[in-house]
């Protein structure tokens, strides 16, 4: 099995994440700190008025939202070398840790994709040059999403081994098991 920081690698190979993808998010950055915090009110409204996601953030919404305001920054800081994984990483973990299931995280990369798309094209009038933009903004917010599913994916797994006693690379084997 390739280790997660492999993956985020292939990931980047595989969706061609290349030289011009970090040039366009570099180049909307601005864009990403006049509209960021616009998108993250709506989101934590959302997340405040339903009572499964209200009772993680009760209290601290507004210190989440400067978190969540860095998170989106380093979206578009132009490095996405090994510390990048790192740190998404331990974002997915931190979500993992407290609970929260991971179709709520998914739910608000949704919200995230439209709201920032919307920004982008509230700044941008070429349509050629905003669909080459959320291009590149859209490939890193799914790999962001990717890297979270799979902290997600291996705290199962993790759980699976404590409780069972069994083997990781046995439990492994059977999730990759086929049928026929
Ligand atoms: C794409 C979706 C999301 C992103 C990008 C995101 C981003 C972040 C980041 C960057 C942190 C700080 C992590 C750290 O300090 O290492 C964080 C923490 C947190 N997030 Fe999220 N988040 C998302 C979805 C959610 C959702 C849906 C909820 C609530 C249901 C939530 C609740 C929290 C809470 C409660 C913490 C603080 C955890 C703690 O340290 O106690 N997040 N989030």
């Amino acid at each position: 099995m390739p280790t997660p920081l492999e993956i985020y690698s292939n990931i980047k190979t595989f969706l061609s994440f290349t030289d011009r993808d970090i040039a366009n998010l570099s180049a909307i950055r601005g864009i990403v700190e006049k509209h960021g915090p616009r998108v993250t009110d709506d989101f934590y409204a959302v997340i405040a008025r339903t009572p499964e996601t209200a009772k993680f953030v009760e209290g601290r919404v507004e210190a989440l939202k400067k978190t969540h305001a860095k998170w989106m920054l380093e979206l578009v800081a132009g490095d996405y070398g090994d510390a990048y994984f790192e740190s998404r990483w331990r974002i997915g973990k931190t979500h993992v840790r407290i609970g929260i299931d991971p179709f709520w995280p998914e739910s608000v990369m949704s919200m995230l994709r439209s709201g920032l798309h919307l920004a982008l094209a509230q700044e941008i009038a070429n349509p050629v040059e905003l669909s080459e933009k959320y291009g590149s903004l859209v490939k890193i917010l799914d790999v962001d999403m990717m890297i979270v599913n799979l902290s997600y994916a291996e705290d199962r797994i993790d759980r699976l081994t404590e409780f069972t006693g069994m083997k990781r690379a046995l439990l492994e084997n059977l999730i990759h098991m086929r049928k026929d």
